[in-house]
């Protein structure tokens, strides 16, 4: 299957919802979508199959100090094609004059999936928020990216068990305040939670 990927806009937000739906237990709401396609310091991609319907679509928000992968979804059909990892790429390319960002996200421990497409495209895991999801109160696992041709930061095991280990959810409260250029994106309610 081939695809394409352009710019995420208004038109798409009835296949987004139908996406969104069957992708997350806590979908983000169509204002939360419309919210942030307004936003001048989001990115955000759609990946269009041959048929013309969407694929998929991803969302990046610009943080101070980094670019934050707010929401990322591949619909049922079109997975495991390499649409998520296309479009991160293509986000890495479209950022890449932005030296002074690295990328940054979210994701359940258990979405082993897309943890993998994560790790696949260069993200490797800085921390862990506990109780992160309000729906089952589930573990987010902070991944990072550095910015395109920096070297990750020669980080050890060591060192990252103990960033694990001693982040509080306190901790994790005020990095986010800290790295917040915009209002954090809420879903079904609950502050500070990205769509991943
Ligand atoms: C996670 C998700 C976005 C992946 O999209 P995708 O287009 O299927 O991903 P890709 O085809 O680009 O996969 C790239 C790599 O990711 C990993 N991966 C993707 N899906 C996987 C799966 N179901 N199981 C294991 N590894 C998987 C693989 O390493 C894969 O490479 P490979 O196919 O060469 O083995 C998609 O499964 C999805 O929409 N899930 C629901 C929403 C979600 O969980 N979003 C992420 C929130 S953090």
């Amino acid at each position: 299957m081939s695809f394409s990927i352009r710019k995420l806009d208004l038109a798409d937000l009835d296949a987004i919802e139908a996406i969104e739906h069957v992708s997350y237990p806590t979908p983000w709401s169509r204002s939360m979508f419309v919210s942030e396609l307004a936003k001048p310091s989001s990115l955000s991609l759609a990946a269009i199959a041959d048929d013309g319907t969407l694929a998929g679509y991803l969302v990046l928000s610009r943080y101070v100090d980094a670019w934050h992968v707010m929401n990322v979804a591949v619909a049922e059909q079109h997975r495991r094609a390499g649409i998520a990892s296309a479009m991160l790429r293509s986000l890495f390319q479209v950022t890449r004059d932005d030296a002074e960002r690295g990328y940054t996200l979210e994701v359940r421990i258990s979405n082993l999936a897309a943890i993998s497409l994560y790790e696949q495209c260069g993200f490797v895991t800085r921390g862990v928020r506990r109780g992160y999801y309000t729906d089952n109160r589930e573990d987010a696992l902070i991944m990072w990216k550095d910015p395109e041709g920096r070297e990750q930061d020669s980080m050890t095991e060591q060192d990252s068990m103990t960033e694990q280990d001693s982040m509080t959810e306190q901790d994790s409260t005020a990095e986010q305040d800290s790295t917040a250029e915009q209002d954090s994106v809420t879903r079904q309610g609950s502050t500070a939670e990205s769509g991943l």
